[in-house]
C-alpha cells in the first residue's frame, strides 16, 4: 500500500484540472487523472510525469455513471483509499456575454449543465466516499464558481450582478448545497468537503478575456485539498477568502 498521499481530479487533461493536478504532484502527491477522452489523459499524464510528477490517467465521463465502478476499483486496488477527491470537471453550454436569458434558456442546456456539474459529483462523491473514509485526511473540493452566489446574484452593485448565465449559475449553486449538506453529514469525520471559487481564469472555459493565469486559478482548489486538520469544511472560499452563499 503506497504510504503518500493520493488524489483524483476529474477532467484533469487540461485546464484548471490539469494544473491542479500539476500542483499536487509538487507536493509529493500522487494524482490520479480522470479524462473522458482516453488520449488526453494518458498525454496529460504523460506530461506530468516529464516534469518528476507520479501522474496516472483513468478514462472517466463524469456523465457516464457506469464509469464509476472502474474508477473506484482503480482505486482500491492500486490504493486501497483516496486522500482527495478534487470534483473540477463543469460545462458552460451559455455564452457568458450575451446577458441575462433566464426566460428563454432550454430545458436541454439546464439538464445538459446539470448533469455535469451537479448529478455527476454527487454520484460519483457517493461513490467514491467508501475510499475516501479509509483516507487519515479525506479533503473532497467541489469546483463551484462565484457565479453560484445566490447572495451576490441577488446584489445590485455585486461583482456577478449583472453576469447571469441561468443554467451554470443554478448548477453551481446546487452544487454549493451539496457541500453544506456532505459537510454537515461528515462533519464528526476526518473529512472536509468545501466549494471553490478559482477566479476567473484563462481556460478554454473563462476564454482569453479572463484575467487570471491558470497557475494561480488552481491555488484555491490545491489549497483546499491540503487543508490542515484544523481547516474549514462546509466553506466557499476564493483563495483565503470566504464568499458569501
Ligand atoms: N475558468 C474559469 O474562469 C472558471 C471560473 C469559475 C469556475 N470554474 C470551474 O472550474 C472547473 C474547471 O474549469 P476550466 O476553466 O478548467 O474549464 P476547461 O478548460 O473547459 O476544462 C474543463 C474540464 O472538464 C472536463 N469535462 C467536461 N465535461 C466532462 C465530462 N462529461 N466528463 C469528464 N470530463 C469532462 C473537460 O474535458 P474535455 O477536455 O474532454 O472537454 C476538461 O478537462 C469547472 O468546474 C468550471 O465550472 C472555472
Amino acid at each position: 500500500m503506497a504510504a503518500e498521499k493520493v488524489a483524483f481530479i476529474t477532467g484533469g487533461n487540461k485546464g484548471l484540472g490539469l494544473e491542479t493536478a500539476r500542483q499536487l504532484g509538487k507536493l509529493g502527491i500522487t494524482v490520479v487523472i480522470g479524462s473522458r477522452d482516453p488520449e488526453k489523459g494518458a498525454a496529460a499524464a504523460q506530461k506530468l510525469k516529464s516534469e518528476g510528477i507520479h501522474a496516472e490517467a483513468i478514462r472517466l465521463d463524469v456523465t457516464k455513471p457506469a464509469d464509476y465502478k472502474a474508477v473506484y476499483d482503480y482505486l482500491d486496488k492500486h490504493y486501497g483509499r483516496l486522500d482527495i477527491l478534487v470534483n473540477n470537471a463543469g460545462v458552460s453550454r451559455e455564452n457568458f456575454f450575451e446577458g441575462n436569458k433566464t426566460s428563454t434558456t432550454s430545458a436541454e442546456v439546464l439538464h445538459d449543465t446539470f448533469d455535469t456539474n451537479f448529478f455527476a459529483v454527487i454520484q460519483l462523491t457517493q461513490t467514491l466516499l467508501p475510499l475516501i473514509r479509509k483516507s487519515p485526511a479525506g479533503r473532497i473540493v467541489n469546483l463551484s464558481s462565484i457565479l453560484g452566489s445566490l447572495t451576490l446574484h441577488a446584489t445590485p452593485g455585486s461583482p456577478i450582478y449583472d453576469a447571469k448565465a441561468f443554467a451554470y449559475d443554478a448548477s453551481k449553486a446546487a452544487l454549493n448545497s451539496f457541500t453544506v449538506h456532505l459537510a454537515h453529514e461528515l462533519k464528526d469525520t476526518k473529512i472536509k468537503v468545501n466549494s471553490a471559487h478559482p477566479g476567473w481564469v484563462k481556460t478554454d472555459m473563462g476564454t482569453d478575456a479572463a484575467p487570471m493565469e491558470i497557475p494561480d486559478g488552481a491555488k484555491t482548489s490545491v489549497r483546499l485539498a491540503t487543508l490542515p486538520d484544523d481547516g474549514p469544511t462546509g466553506g466557499y472560499f476564493h483563495m483565503d477568502q470566504a464568499l458569501p452563499w
